[in-house]
C-alpha cells in the first residue's frame, strides 16, 4: 500500500512539473497545395536546418515534381551548392562532432511533421526563450531543457518569458520579444509557417509511397490466390 501511494505522489508531481512547463500550442496555417510556400520552406530548411538535420526520405527531384517547377529552379533557388537533381538532403554534420556539442544527436526531420504535428513544430520553433542556467543559454515552451540551440536568434530576436502563478506555481504565461532580431513579427511567423509547411509535406511522400507499395501487395495477394486456386484445382482433378 506504501508503495502504491508512493508511486501515485509520484506520478501526480512528475504531471505537475510538466503542466508548468506546458504553454497551449499555437495553430500553424498547413496547405499543401501552396506551391510558394513549400518552396520558400524548402529553401529556409536549406539555410537554417540542414546544417544539422538530415532529412534522407526526400531528394530535390521529389520537390521539382510535387512543386511543380523545374529541375533548375530547385537547384539554383533552394539546393546546397554542387547537388545535383537526385541527391537527398544530407547534413554535412558528422555524429561524432554533433554528440561532443550538443550531447545529442539532430534527428532526421523526415517524418518529424508526422510524429510531433503541425501546431507542435510550429509552436515550438517559435517557443525559443533565454534561459541562463542552461548550458546553450536558451529553454524552449513546449520542449522542456532542449539540446538544440536557438538557431533564430538574429531573425526572430531574443524572446524572454513572462511569469505567472498557477495552483502557487510558477507558469509561463507567454513570451515577449527583449532584444528585436532582423525581421518583423509577421515575417517571421510566416518564416516558421511555411518552414512547418515544408516539414509536413515531407512526411506526405513517404506515405504516398507506403500506400503506392501497398497497392503492389494486395495486387500480388490477389494474382497469387489465383494460382493457388487454379493449383488446387488441378491437383484434385488428379486425385478425383
Ligand atoms: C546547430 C544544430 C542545429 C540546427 C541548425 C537545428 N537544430 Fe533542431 N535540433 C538540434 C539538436 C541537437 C536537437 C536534439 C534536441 C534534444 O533532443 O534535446 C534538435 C531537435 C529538433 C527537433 C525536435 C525533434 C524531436 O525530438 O522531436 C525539431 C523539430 C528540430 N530540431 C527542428 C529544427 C528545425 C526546423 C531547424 C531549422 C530551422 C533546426 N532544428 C535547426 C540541433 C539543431
Amino acid at each position: 500500500m506504501k508503495r502504491l501511494i508512493t508511486l501515485f505522489l509520484m506520478a501526480t508531481l512528475s504531471f505537475c512539473s510538466y503542466a508548468s512547463e506546458d504553454m497551449a500550442l499555437q495553430e500553424a496555417d498547413i496547405d499543401l497545395s501552396d506551391s510558394e510556400s513549400l518552396q520558400r520552406g524548402a529553401k529556409h530548411y536549406v539555410d537554417n536546418c540542414l546544417g544539422c538535420h538530415s532529412l534522407k526520405h526526400i531528394r530535390y527531384q521529389r520537390m521539382a515534381l510535387d512543386f511543380e517547377i523545374d529541375d533548375k529552379k530547385v537547384l539554383k533557388d533552394i539546393a546546397i551548392e554542387g547537388a545535383t537533381i537526385y541527391d537527398q538532403l544530407h547534413s554535412a554534420m558528422n555524429s561524432h562532432d554533433a554528440e561532443k556539442w550538443f550531447g545529442v544527436q539532430p534527428p532526421d526531420l523526415s517524418l518529424i511533421g508526422r510524429s510531433r504535428g503541425a501546431d507542435w513544430l510550429y509552436s515550438y520553433l517559435k517557443g525559443f526563450y533565454v534561459d541562463k542556467t542552461k548550458p546553450l543559454g536558451t529553454n524552449n515552451t513546449v520542449f522542456k531543457d532542449v539540446g538544440m540551440p536557438n538557431v533564430f536568434w538574429q531573425l526572430q530576436g531574443q524572446q524572454k518569458p513572462v511569469f505567472h502563478l498557477v495552483d502557487g506555481q510558477q507558469q509561463i504565461e507567454k513570451l515577449v520579444i527583449a532584444e528585436p532580431g532582423k525581421l518583423s513579427e509577421q515575417e517571421f511567423d510566416l518564416m516558421v509557417n511555411d518552414l512547418v509547411n515544408f516539414l509536413v509535406y515531407v512526411g506526405e511522400p513517404v506515405q504516398m509511397e507506403r500506400h503506392r507499395l501497398g497497392k503492389y501487395v494486395l495486387f500480388f495477394l490477389l494474382i497469387f490466390s489465383v494460382i493457388a486456386y487454379k493449383l488446387k484445382k488441378e491437383y484434385w482433378k488428379d486425385i478425383d
